[in-house]
């Protein structure tokens, strides 16, 4: 049983889209993520702010508990301080939790705190551990935490809102992220985050992207099950030629 069965997942099924539910009809929430689940999406990205860390408050533990879903959680988390606030991240389901390394002082001990959880969906699941970076923010930040994850994201907009623009510098940091991954010899998932859209998915599925998180490309208010299969087959096409 590899040591990491999530990771093992994730990986065969690569590069594969992360949906973001910040622009999500929340009237109607239980009808677009079944839409999700049909169109075959694997991942549901819940945006948590805290209005600190970054301008906008969202969501928290009880709105992620109450999503019933086979997505598995992927919960980005842009708070201050997350160190004593993962516990109620983990019992309400994550899959996935991604911090930022702005976030807090001690953001080593928070990767080594993460280890010690369990899956509340399945204990044999585990939970994957991510770091995320805002734009601003040198590459070089991650090197003493490789040790201690499974996926890096690189924000591709400044957080905050959906609906942003690509910041075109990603590319160039996620080709350097890449190296110093390989230069590590770790096998770590590489994600990005923000301003995906129609328009450039293709070119973002061949910067080497293992994650892809979209949002109000696909919650657009009006075709979210076709947009979610137009952004699937668009990254599973430049697989393909890859
Ligand atoms: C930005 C969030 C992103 C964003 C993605 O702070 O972390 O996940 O909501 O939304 P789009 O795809 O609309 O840029
Ligand atoms: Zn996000």
């Amino acid at each position: 049983m590899p040591d990491k069965p999530l990771l093992e997942q994730i990986r065969k099924v690569s590069p594969l889209i992360s949906v973001g539910v910040l622009t999500a009809d929340l009237m109607s929430l239980g009808s677009e993520l079944k839409l999700m689940d049909t169109a075959g999406v694997k991942l549901l990205h819940v945006d948590v702010m805290d209005g600190c860390f970054c301008p906008m408050m969202t969501v928290g533990p009880a709105f992620i508990k109450a999503l019933k879903t086979p997505l598995l959680k992927d919960i980005h988390l842009m708070i201050e301080d997350p160190l004593d606030k993962l516990e109620s991240y983990v019992a309400a389901g994550a899959d996935m939790i991604t911090v930022h390394v702005e976030s807090c002082r001690h953001i080593h001990r928070v990767l080594q705190k993460l280890r010690e959880f369990t899956n509340t969906n399945d204990p044999d699941r585990g939970i994957l551990r991510g770091i995320a970076l805002n734009p601003g923010t040198p590459l070089e930040v991650i090197t003493p935490l490789i040790d201690e994850l499974e996926m890096f994201f690189l924000l591709a907009v400044n957080p905050g809102w959906g609906g942003q623009k690509f910041i075109p510098s990603t590319q160039q940091r996620l080709s350097r992220l890449r190296q110093m991954i390989s230069d590590a010899k770790k096998d770590i998932l590489v994600g990005v985050d923000g301003g995906i859209t129609r328009d450039n998915i293709a070119d973002v599925a061949r910067m080497d992207v293992d994650i892809i998180v979209t949002g109000s490309a696909v919650f657009d208010g009006k075709a979210p099950l076709d947009n979610a299969r137009f952004m699937m087959d668009a990254v599973s096409d430049a697989a393909k030629k890859a």
